[in-house]
């Protein structure tokens, strides 16, 4: 074969040919698997959309830029699954637009942070995490406290996640606003909000500020929620088709 190879490098439009051939192979190789990427996304239990506080506290995360120093992904490595706890599925960021896996941790991964601290800590490290971690080079977010949570475009942002594939029921875009300031409260009914998002989701008042829905207690009820939503009492990464049964 490389005896006529310099027949093609003499050839300029026989090369060319060649050249095209190749690059559609490689083309075909990378792009026909995306036509099936949903079939990549394991089905697991309990992973749903985040709920209007939730979405509002995601929104800040993104303008303050905190992926900058922190990833939200736990990667397949045993270190890794010692210190966060399991591996992140490609299941849990089904929802995030744009997913947040970032790639730079100058703080620590936050994929499995829900529950880890109280909304104590969280609020009290976010004013000045100095106040907890005393060699913490992260910066103070104190002004949060003081702004409202931004109520007037969650119902739009949850109609543009549902266009492209959250599953947003009119109801709970009707509802965004009331329902966020339901799951901020200690003392309201909560009862449609559990029916529309599941029971495990966190009711309270996040900042210590009952009177007022501030973005704390939106940015508080976000971080809480990161990671709590797959059961892996359940999951089993060798068939996760099993789920999908379970599901039904
Ligand atoms: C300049 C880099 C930087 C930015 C920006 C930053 N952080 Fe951090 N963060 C750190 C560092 C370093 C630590 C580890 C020390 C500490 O706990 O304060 C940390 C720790 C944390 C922790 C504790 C994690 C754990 O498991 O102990 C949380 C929660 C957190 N950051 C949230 C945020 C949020 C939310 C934002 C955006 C509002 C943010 N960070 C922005 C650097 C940063």
């Amino acid at each position: 074969m490389l005896k006529h190879h310099d027949k093609i490098e003499k050839n300029s439009i026989l090369l060319l040919i060649f050249v095209v051939i190749m690059i559609s192979i490689g083309g075909i190789i990378e792009i026909a698997p995306l036509f099936r990427v949903e079939t990549t996304i394991e089905r697991v239990k309990g992973m749903r959309p985040y709920t209007p506080l939730e979405l509002i506290g995601a929104k800040i995360y993104k303008r303050e830029g905190c992926y900058g120093c922190h990833s939200q992904q736990v990667r397949v490595l045993r270190d890794e699954v010692e210190r966060y706890g399991h591996y992140s599925l490609a299941a849990e960021s089904m929802y995030d637009y744009p997913f947040q896996w970032g790639s730079k941790r100058t703080g620590p991964d936050l994929a499995r942070l829900g529950g880890k601290y109280s909304d104590d800590w969280h609020v009290r490290h976010l004013i000045d995490p100095r106040s907890v971690v005393p060699e913490s080079i992260m910066p103070g977010y104190k002004f949060l406290v003081n702004r409202d949570a931004d109520f007037e475009n969650i119902a739009l942002d949850m109609e543009v996640l549902r266009k492209i594939g959250v599953p947003y029921s009119q109801y709970m875009i009707d509802n965004a606003s009331s329902d966020a300031v339901v799951q901020a409260s200690n003392d309201r009914d909560a009862e449609f909000l559990l029916k529309r998002y599941g029971a495990k989701v966190n009711v309270r008042d996040f900042d210590g500020d009952p009177n007022k829905v501030s973005e704390m207690d939106a940015l508080v009820a976000y971080l809480q929620s990161l990671g709590t939503f797959v059961d892996f009492a359940t999951f089993d990464p060798i068939d996760p088709k099993k789920e999908e049964s379970l599901n039904k």
